[in-house]
């Protein structure tokens, strides 16, 4: 692939193939493997339009141990702040030499235009756009469960609770999409005025009660956070009302199977989505997610800089 903007660009084995690459990547940067030769010469750019921790520290770091040169630009300290657009944008970081552009952006769609357009030659890597995808997120989540599943290729059978800010989540997007590539059985659980409509068709059953979601026994609950930045404030009134009801708390924690596994792709609001206890609990991976971030994105960044420009 030359790209990824979105899960819907893999095939089941294409998923597969990157999973069991960022697999044996994962190894690198151990102290005897600290870096591969595999990018040298290669130049990445994380443009990153919004806020991040995790994404753009792992695409760096991802980058690096392949031996890339990597440079971070955000949206405020770059001439996007003076109302250089998009295009321009790219075109401008080819010219200094970006064999990849790494970007998160708040419009959805934004990295699949900057893909089809043909504005610039660089692979497009979208590192969460909007509220549409966040595709090497949805892989990370994936990586990490399937090191705890039953199988080590897919995610047959695996039933898993995605929980709460559905409507404003590109996690939870990809996540159904890939997912459903994987052969687990996705349910999505929050509010009726936080699960969008027609989400279901990407591959997920709905309910609106956490209680009785948590009744059906999953494999894994995902937590999401309530994405309060992309509110207008007539929802989310009171933390209160929404932690009595969607709150991965103590009590619903007494209540996982001693199996259950628990995720949250961060950052995490502790006491309101997830409590403390929840969040460190012998169940949670939340930091594995954050460890195979950096794996995933290897496997990507290879993958898209060794293709020879097929899309
Ligand atoms: N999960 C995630 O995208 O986290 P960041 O916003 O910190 O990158």
């Amino acid at each position: 692939m030359r790209h990824l903007t979105s899960i819907r660009e893999l095939t089941r084995e294409s998923a597969i193939a990157l999973l069991d690459n960022a697999q044996e990547l994962a190894q690198v940067g151990d102290r005897e493997v600290k870096k591969l030769p595999a990018l040298r010469g290669k130049t990445v750019v994380n443009l990153f339009f919004e806020n991040s921790t995790r994404t753009r520290i792992s695409f760096e770091i991802a980058a690096k141990r392949l031996s890339a040169d990597v440079i971070n630009v955000s949206a405020e300290s770059s001439s996007v702040s003076k109302g250089e657009s998009l295009k321009d944008t790219a075109q401008t970081l080819e010219a200094l030499g970006a064999d990849a552009i790494v970007l998160r952006h708040p419009m959805s769609g934004a990295p699949k235009i900057l893909a089809a357009q043909g504005w610039t030659k660089a692979s497009i890597v979208n590192a969460g756009d909007g509220s549409h995808e966040h595709p090497t997120q949805a892989l990370l989540d994936a990586l990490t469960l399937r090191q705890v599943a039953a199988s080590s290729t897919d995610l047959a059978g695996l039933r898993v609770l995605i929980v709460g800010d559905i409507l404003h989540s590109r996690v939870a997007r990809s996540n159904i999409l890939l997912l459903n590539l994987l052969g687990a059985n996705v349910e999505i659980c929050g509010p009726e005025a936080l699960v969008p409509s027609g989400i279901e068709e990407l591959g997920a059953s709905i309910s609106h009660s956490f209680d009785q979601a948590l009744e059906r026994n999953p494999d894994a609950v995902m937590m999401l956070r309530i994405q309060k930045e992309r509110m207008d404030g007539s929802y989310f009134e009171s933390p209160a009302a929404y932690g009595r009801d969607w709150s991965l708390n103590s009590e619903r924690l007494s209540k996982l199977r001693l199996n259950t596994k628990i995720l949250h792709p961060g950052p995490m609001n502790r006491g309101l989505e997830i409590s403390a206890e929840a969040a460190d609990d012998s169940r949670s991976l939340v930091l594995r997610q954050v460890a195979n971030g950096v794996a995933v994105r290897m496997a990507v960044l290879h993958n898209c800089l060794s293709s020879g420009g097929e899309s």
